[in-house]
């Protein structure tokens, strides 16, 4: 059990994430889809690590595998050290929270929030409660509202909620604040400061390279497949939004240019 540096505590043990050579490929309509080709990355425990990357590049694909969600194709995901594929789901549940970019795959639309609470029950400990139930009220979320009658963005911030309580050593979110309002987006920045504070291992998909910049300790490009560059927290502390967004234009133009395809951003 680690000590949360904030007095809080990691229920499930904080844990490193590693990557090692990931690879996969999907097959759809005859094509042969290279969604991850050798990607290698080490997320530390205690640190938000995001990823960025255009529509397609595999931000998605991996955030699965960090989760052992998706059987690769080559390559290996540790847990805390161990094979990701090698856990059971009990444990891995308990290991690991994960939240989807649609939120009702993470919650139970028929549900209101009190019943998702007490479905929860056991996995969020007792310590945990209070701060769900006040962190619900901060965010004005009744507790007996049906989840299907939630808007998308209040859905994310229940989700988001119940995925914090439960206190698992590494959370994964794919694009977390893409339904949200700023006010909203900066208090899930905020919960997942805090979760990092915590000792958690945090991995985020966001298309936002301002908020990125603003919370992350690594910073992941990934494009087609590859990672592209891993900014560390020494680097990020200089680079600046507008650097970043060239250099991400600059190389899918040149990538584009390499495969002879016309640059929607030009054309
Ligand atoms: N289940 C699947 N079957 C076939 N192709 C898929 C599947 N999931 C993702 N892909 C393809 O793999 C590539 C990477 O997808 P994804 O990881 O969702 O990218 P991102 O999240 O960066 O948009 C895309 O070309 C996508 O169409
Ligand atoms: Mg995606």
């Amino acid at each position: 059990m680690v000590r949360a540096r904030n007095g809080g505590e990691v229920l499930a043990g904080s844990c490193d994430l590693e990557v090692s050579e990931a690879r996969k490929t999907y097959t759809a309509m005859g094509r042969t889809i290279r969604a991850l080709r050798g990607i290698t990355v080490r997320m530390p425990h205690g640190e938000i690590s995001a990823i960025i990357g255009t529509n397609g590049s595999g931000k998605s694909t991996l955030l699965q595998a960090l989760g052992g969600l998706l059987r690769l194709d080559g390559g290996t995901v540790y847990l805390g050290g161990r094979d990701v594929s090698r856990i059971g789901a009990a444990e891995l549940a308990c290991m690991r929270g994960i939240l989807y970019q649609e939120p009702l795959r993470s919650l139970c639309a028929g549900f209101t929030i009190t019943e998702m609470m007490s479905l929860y029950g056991d996995r969020i400990k007792a310590a945990t409660f209070g701060e769900l139930r006040s962190t619900l009220e901060r965010i004005n979320l009744d507790r007996n509202r049906v989840v299907s009658t939630l808007s998308v963005g209040q859905q994310q911030l229940l989700a988001l909620e119940l995925v914090l309580a439960r206190r698992p050593g590494v959370i994964l979110l794919d694009e977390p604040t893409a339904a949200l309002d700023v006010q909203n987006a900066a208090l899930v920045c905020e919960r997942l400061l805090g979760a990092a504070k915590m000792g958690i291992s945090v991995v985020f998909v966001s298309h936002n390279l301002e908020e990125a910049l603003a919370v992350a300790d690594q910073l992941l490009f990934l494009h087609e497949g590859e990672l592209v560059k891993c900014w560390r927290a020494e680097e990020l502390a200089s680079l600046r939004e507008g650097t970043l967004r060239d250099f991400v234009r600059e190389h899918v133009a040149a990538a584009l240019a390499r495969a002879n395809l016309p640059n929607p951003a030009t054309n």
